[in-house]
């Protein structure tokens, strides 16, 4: 689709604004729905690179956002029993949704290596960031 480069350009942009900008954002991307497969394809990210660039809805920190349509803040990774790790120096992930009409559609994904850093602001911070990426899209 034509405006996809743009929308990604866009997407990618405001990953690494978040990276920089904030110092214990140490991975930042995005997840959206793949079609119609029960399943999220990774989008613009900044940070390592990961294997994980399809998920199965369910599975891990990231599908079960896609079937729950609520935040997930993890202070702390290894007591996840349903969580996918990307990289050993990932201490706390959160997961917020991306509505469109209503539709969970996508989500951001921040990991950070720091313990326990995410607050309220960070989810009412980030719930802002995705509904201005929702306009977008
Ligand atoms: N940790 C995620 C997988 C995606 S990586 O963080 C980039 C999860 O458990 O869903």
């Amino acid at each position: 689709e034509e405006n996809k480069g743009n929308r990604d350009q866009s997407l990618l942009a405001i990953c690494e604004l978040l990276e920089e900008n904030v110092p214990y954002y140490n991975w930042v991307g995005f997840y959206f729905k793949n079609g119609d497969k029960n399943e999220l394809k990774l989008g613009p990210y900044v940070g390592e690179p990961t294997d994980h660039v399809i998920i199965p809805f369910g599975k891990g920190i990231c599908g079960q956002v896609a079937v729950s349509n609520e935040n997930f803040v993890v202070p702390d990774v290894q007591a996840q029993d349903n969580y996918i790790a990307c990289s050993i120096t990932v201490k706390a992930e959160i997961v917020i949704p991306i509505f469109v009409n209503g539709e969970n559609i996508g989500q951001i994904d921040i990991d950070s290596n720091t313990p326990d850093p995410f607050s309220k602001e960070d989810e009412d911070f980030l719930e802002f960031v995705c509904a201005e990426v929702a306009k977008i899209l």
